[in-house]
């Protein structure tokens, strides 16, 4: 069911820091920040020939990343995204076999305008999932 990578996303708590050492130390092609209000964070995505990296800064009050670095000061990799042809379809087989998808289960429009859902760390092996409908 789940098809490419789309993309890790790793929380950190500076984000020119965070850019210096992709662009600067790693060599990676990396984006302008974009303010995602709706979504808490502020992103840089950082561009690799068979993915992407997401570096995730806490935006406003009542980030849901707040909470992991507060937990995880030096940042470190809060999820993972695979695409999906049918979110609908993806979700209603998950949520059938008893996995559970957080929130109301309604996709809402991710950081690069598709719609997305995440799914239960506690389900998966420890690691909070992103679905992408591509
Ligand atoms: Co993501």
């Amino acid at each position: 069911m789940i098809g490419r990578l789309n993309h890790v996303a790793i929380a950190v708590p500076d984000l020119a820091a965070a850019v210096a050492v992709y662009r600067d130390g790693l060599g990676a092609a990396v984006s302008a920040p974009v303010g995602q209000p709706e979504h808490g964070v502020t992103t840089v995505f950082v561009e690799l020939p068979n993915t992407k990296i997401e570096l995730l800064l806490p935006l406003g009050q009542d980030s849901p990343i707040a909470k992991f670095l507060e937990r995880n000061p030096a940042g470190g990799v809060h999820h993972v995204c695979y695409e999906v042809e049918d979110i609908l379809a993806a979700r209603d087989r998950l949520a059938g076999a008893g996995y559970r998808v957080l929130g109301d289960g309604t996709p809402k429009i991710g950081a690069h305008g598709k719609p997305v859902l995440f799914l239960h760390p506690k389900d998966f092996c420890g690691t909070l999932v992103e679905l992408e409908e591509a």
